[in-house]
């Protein structure tokens, strides 16, 4: 059931907000909800992921099925070229679906994914440009407006070194572009190559561009099963358009996040006790820090993977200023279990745990942490999954995008314009003495 795939647990949050706050901030969620769903708010030209798991288009998954079979057989490596919002949720799913030690796994059935364009670090072309030497790859190169600098130079890069090594011709079909339909230099590269290309649609910005051939692409490249992510997303765009603000998880996310926002908790740590969610709080703090961080507002995004944290993060975290909300990400059941061995010395004193299972005691951790953190003054709320698959994954990250959406309304900004992420360029680009 759609409705069990996020619990939304607040009772360490409780203390800190009074039930009137609450009642008024989800109130608001839901006339920001409404506005969102009828489009007549700011950057309602950008609100094509609202609708996009239920509509879809079939020929599209369609095509990225035959090019990853196509592809897959010919790849150890998979390069996935972009920056952003143009590789983070991909990274999300794969990095949260995968082995951790993928990387060196020969039972590996799908190429092994790597990423480029999100670094101008030289270091990290040259130690990547030998292993392009020795294994066999393709490359996807994505970017919406096609003009990025970072995927650009990356992708500059990389096509001159598949061409060198397999010739022009098996090197158009070693790549697939992914970007505007009719703009940007990306654009007319590739239709002059003649690349299996996708179109990022118009009214879907970067960072909630994950359910389009931006992630789903890489996703199923790397073996995942893109249709049960989109059948999650469905039934996460169903519930939280649908369910009444008491019983959204969404609007009381959002709720619960600007309630405590307007208390002075201005950080919220996106926390984990599962290190494979690591890019899937990447990809949440652009979400929400490109959506919400403007105009002098916002909840700075932050996060940690616990319990490896705890032991550099925790201190702060128990004792630091009082200005920081907590949300885990809590998963219920691991796929498989290790078992800790008896020892008959003992001399390590743990042989009382070796009933348990680990994910027992890392459950342990965690709720012996979040009591901590909410004694020592951190409101914490609790996102709870059953497990990590990929119907879940597509749930939680339309839960996200659609929280964030809100929430964005709800403080007032247009939570879909990045217009600061210009500085930098422009000062990149003159102290590079680009023509403009
Ligand atoms: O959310 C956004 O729009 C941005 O973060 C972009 O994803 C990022 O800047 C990459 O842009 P592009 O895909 O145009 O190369």
């Amino acid at each position: 059931m759609a409705q069990n795939k996020i619990f939304f647990n607040t009772e360490n949050a409780d203390i800190f907000v009074n039930n009137d706050d609450i009642n008024n901030f989800l109130g608001r969620a839901e006339a920001a909800k409404k506005v969102l769903l009828d489009g007549r708010g700011a950057g309602n030209d950008f609100l094509g992921w609202v609708k996009l798991p239920s509509q879809q288009e079939s020929d599209i998954i369609s095509r990225i099925h035959k090019d990853v079979e196509r592809l897959s057989p010919m790849c150890q490596l998979f390069v996935v070229i972009g920056i952003g919002g143009s590789y983070l949720g991909a990274r999300a799913v794969i990095e949260a679906m995968q082995s951790e030690f993928a990387a060196i796994d020969d039972k590996r059935t799908a190429p092994y994914i790597v990423y480029a364009g999100h670094t101008l670090s030289e270091d990290y072309y040259a130690q990547l440009l030998p292993l392009l030497d020795r294994f066999d790859y393709g490359v996807a190169v994505i970017s919406k407006s096609g003009t990025t600098t970072e995927p650009a130079v990356a992708f500059r890069i990389i096509k001159n070194h598949l061409e060198k090594k397999y010739g022009k011709e098996v090197a158009r079909q070693r790549t697939i572009a992914i970007t505007d339909a009719c703009r940007g230099a990306l654009h007319t590269i590739a239709q002059q190559e003649c690349y299996s290309s996708y179109v990022i649609p118009d009214n879907v910005g970067g960072r909630f561009s994950v359910l389009t051939p931006v992630g789903l692409l890489p996703i199923a490249m790397a073996g995942f099963d893109i249709d049960a992510l989109l059948e999650g997303a469905r039934e996460a765009q169903q519930l939280y358009a649908s369910a009444p603000a008491k019983e959204n998880a969404a609007l009381r996310y959002a709720a619960y996040r600007n309630a405590l926002y307007a208390k002075g908790y201005k950080v919220e740590m996106l926390t984990n006790f599962t290190p494979s969610l690591k890019y899937v709080s990447e990809w949440w703090k652009q979400l929400y820090g490109e959506s919400e961080g403007k105009e002098g507002k916002g909840i700075m995004p932050h996060s940690l993977s616990f319990t490896t944290d705890l032991h550099s993060m925790g201190q702060y975290m128990q004792e630091g200023e009082r200005t920081v909300m907590e949300t885990v990400v809590s998963v219920s059941h691991s796929h498989s279990r290790v078992q800790i061995p008896s020892d008959e010395q003992d001399l390590d004193g743990v042989n009382y745990l070796i009933s348990k299972s680990l994910t027992d005691i890392n459950h342990c951790a965690e709720r012996g942490t979040i009591e901590a953190h909410r004694d020592g003054g951190v409101p914490v709320m609790q996102m709870e999954l059953e497990r990590i698959d990929e119907r879940t994954l597509g749930h939680l990250l339309y839960f996200f995008e659609f929280a964030c959406g809100v929430s964005g309304y709800m403080l007032g900004v247009n939570p879909f314009n990045q217009p600061g992420v210009e500085a930098y360029k422009k000062n990149m680009f003159r102290l590079l003495g680009k023509k403009m």
